[in-house]
């Protein structure tokens, strides 16, 4: 048990809790003789149950393997010292991490933050949430973790009693370990059921975005999020295929897209649907233009708010985000006194958005799509 401490709180307190899950909290009364002390990270957050070393979270959802992986396994982080050296503006300072995936980018903050400074922690996903607990256990008085979407990061923030922080984190999209776990279904490389969800108990999975929306609903979202050029002619596929047979698997959507394709660009148009149907799915861009909105009324005065996308669709809202509200002056230049009230509550720290080095990317691959943008309170 020696590396199996585990920490808990309540379940139901996170948005995500599917009631059908609740299977697993017998287990948990079961097993709760046999557990570790652990550090409580929160009232009311998420929770995991160690015995013998075997994982019995939430509804317990047998990823034992997978949830035992070492964090540099789980998550490799992105931009590291680029992310710590926009955001990281006081010691004694309170900074929220959104996207915690494996905790590594909150624990290079944790590890620079004075006992007085606070991380206050935030993930979708139950399974991030519990390695993030585990990763960052020796930070605890200096910790608090949330499993909400960070759309709702005010909510948490007020819980907290925190009004405003001098730093946000927004690392976006998918870890590692989601796209490595053939059970999470958002990998077309390996066989798993259709369901690309951040969170366990949101509703909606790609099984039904696959099988239930029409034709044309498909094609835009494969056009929109996924920018697939082919977008109309898969969809009517999809919809020919699924007449016979619901289609539940990443490989049986997979092999729909490879019958219509050109073999060259598989793996990309295959890259791009499966991303397309992600978005859908997890409502991503909606959450992401809620949440900008939440951190600029969150911030301190030169705090800071970075974010790292991965496709252009959220780089272009960043972008737009930062710019609407950098609100330069617009008033033709030969009018002696400001008029338009353009009052604005950003200043742009980047103009261009940071990207991995080279040698970063030779690391770690996953890396070569990251844009880092950064802007100040004002
Ligand atoms: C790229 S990973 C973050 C990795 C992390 N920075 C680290 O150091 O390990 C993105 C994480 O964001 C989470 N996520 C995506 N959308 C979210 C949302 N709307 N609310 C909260 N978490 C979200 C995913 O579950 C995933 O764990």
């Amino acid at each position: 048990m020696a590396s199996s401490f585990h920490w808990e709180a309540d379940s139901s307190h996170c948005k995500n809790h599917d009631p059908q899950l609740s299977v697993g909290q017998k287990v948990l009364s079961e097993l709760s003789a046999v557990t570790v002390p652990a550090p409580v990270i929160d009232r009311g957050v998420a929770f995991s149950v160690y015995s013998d070393g075997i994982f019995r979270g939430r509804g317990y959802y047998q990823l034992t393997k997978q949830l035992q992986k070492k964090p540099s396994n789980y998550h490799i982080p992105v931009l590291l010292q680029e992310v710590l050296f926009w955001i990281f503006v006081d010691p004694k300072g309170t900074y929220l991490d959104c996207t915690l995936g494996g905790g590594a980018h909150a624990e290079a903050i944790l590890r620079r933050l004075t006992p007085t400074g606070l991380l206050l922690g935030m993930d979708l996903d139950e399974e991030a949430i519990d390695q993030a607990g585990s990763h960052l256990a020796g930070f605890r008085s200096r910790l608090r973790l949330k499993c909400d979407n960070f759309s709702d990061l005010g909510e948490f923030l007020r819980e907290q009693g925190v009004e405003k922080v001098d730093g946000i984190l927004m690392d976006l999209g998918i870890s590692s370990h989601q796209i490595d776990a053939a059970y999470r279904g958002f990998s077309f490389m390996q066989e798993g059921r259709l369901d690309m969800r951040f969170g366990h108990g949101q509703v909606l999975d790609a099984i039904r975005v696959v099988n239930e929306y029409s034709e044309e609903e498909l094609a835009r979202i494969m056009f929109e999020y996924g920018e697939e050029r082919q977008a109309r002619v898969i969809a009517r596929r999809i919809v020919q295929a699924r007449k016979k047979a619901r289609i539940e698997s990443t490989k049986a959507l997979a092999a729909i897209v490879e019958e219509r394709v050109n073999p060259r660009y598989l793996n990309k148009s295959l890259a791009r649907i499966f991303q397309a149907i992600r978005i859908e799915v997890n409502a991503e861009l909606q959450h992401l233009q809620t949440a900008l909105a939440e951190a600029l009324d969150h911030l301190k005065p030169s705090g800071r708010l970075a974010v790292i996308s991965y496709h252009s669709l959220e780089d272009r809202m960043v972008k737009q985000f930062f710019k609407a509200n950098a609100g330069r002056c617009v008033c033709p230049p030969e009018l002696p006194v400001c008029t338009c009230n353009q009052s604005g509550k950003l200043k742009i720290l980047t103009r261009k958005p940071v990207r991995p080095e080279q040698d970063e990317i030779a690391r770690n691959p996953r890396s070569r799509s990251a844009k880092l943008r950064v802007a100040e309170r004002i």
